[in-house]
């Protein structure tokens, strides 16, 4: 069984900053660092270090992207269906304040620009069984649900970065949600909070698995009637950038190498736990053996 990761890429522009800048206001940065980044390709560099066998599809612009790609090479992800298409490679300005939370804005670029097309041809490696990762940073989203769900192939959808468009997806094809209580409070149309607002989450996709992120309190699974509740580990932030999307690939990667949920969630807290202790986004997630030894 094969994972395909259909998400983006971008190149992170990381300032480090005293606060997050105000309309208005000119800031200084401390320092700036370029890393490899795009909730995808963290996404796929987390499963590939879990033990599963990931292929990345997505596209990169011409000359600036290169790199990324080389990043999922040397992790172990299979780079054959990432486009090279004409035009800038996606980007994220981001602030890093000093407690090692974030702000990010992004420039979409070649994520913007996947067509039904090329979405065709990318289908056409899978069959019913492999899953499917998405998070909401490329074009097409729903159309790649459509043509998976045809294909039978397992869907894990990560609505991140919420936006209007998610309601219009057809999220009934889900199998499993990744995502935190203001996403979560979004598709259910009522903000909420834990296990509330996960029971309500499931009363509207009854067949769906669902990760709920509480950050600081760590995160609730629910699969019909199970419940499991997972803490954090606690570690010096260095930098939370890519912790979720260390988290998704740790848990996703876990259950597809057979283990159970609360397990892989126990997994998956520790990977997130490494990442956030280090810098950077992709180079900040760790090795499974790294996991666990944690
Ligand atoms: O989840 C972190 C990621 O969000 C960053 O790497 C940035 O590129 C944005 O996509």
């Amino acid at each position: 069984m094969k994972i395909l990761n259909f998400g983006s890429l971008n190149i992170d522009y990381t300032y480090s900053v005293d606060h997050f800048v105000r309309g208005g206001e000119t800031l200084s940065s401390e320092t700036m660092n370029v890393f490899s980044g795009g909730k995808g390709l963290n996404q796929s560099i987390a499963l590939s270090k879990s033990g599963a066998a990931v292929w990345h599809a997505g596209a990169i612009g011409t000359g600036d992207g290169d790199f990324l790609v080389g990043q999922l090479k040397s992790a172990g992800v299979n780079t054959e269906l990432i486009a090279v298409l004409e035009g800038k490679t996606g980007h994220a300005i981001i602030q890093k304040a000093k407690d090692g939370g974030n702000c990010i804005l992004l420039y979409g670029g070649a994520n913007q620009m996947i067509t039904k097309t090329m979405v065709d041809e990318v289908i056409s490696h899978f069959e019913a069984g492999d899953y499917l990762v998405l998070q909401n940073e490329i074009s097409e989203i729903g159309y790649i649900m459509e043509k998976a769900h045809e294909r039978q192939m397992k869907i894990v959808l990560n609505p991140s970065p919420m936006d209007d468009k998610i309601a219009g997806y057809p999220l009934e094809y889900v199998d499993y949600f990744l995502l935190n209580e203001i996403e979560a409070g979004d598709i259910c149309g009522e903000q909420g909070e834990g296990e509330e607002l996960l029971k309500k989450l499931s009363a509207k996709f009854p067949s769906a698995k669902i990760v709920l992120t509480l950050g600081g309190d760590g995160s609730l699974y629910r699969d019909g009637d199970r419940l499991l509740k997972q803490g954090i580990y606690k570690v010096k932030v260095a930098d939370t950038t890519a912790a979720g999307d260390t988290f998704t690939g740790f848990f996703i990667g876990g259950l597809v190498q057979g283990m159970d949920a609360a397990d892989a969630l126990e997994w998956a807290a520790k990977a997130a736990a490494i990442a956030v202790s280090r810098p950077g986004a992709a180079p900040s997630i760790p090795s499974k053996e790294e996991v666990d030894r944690f």
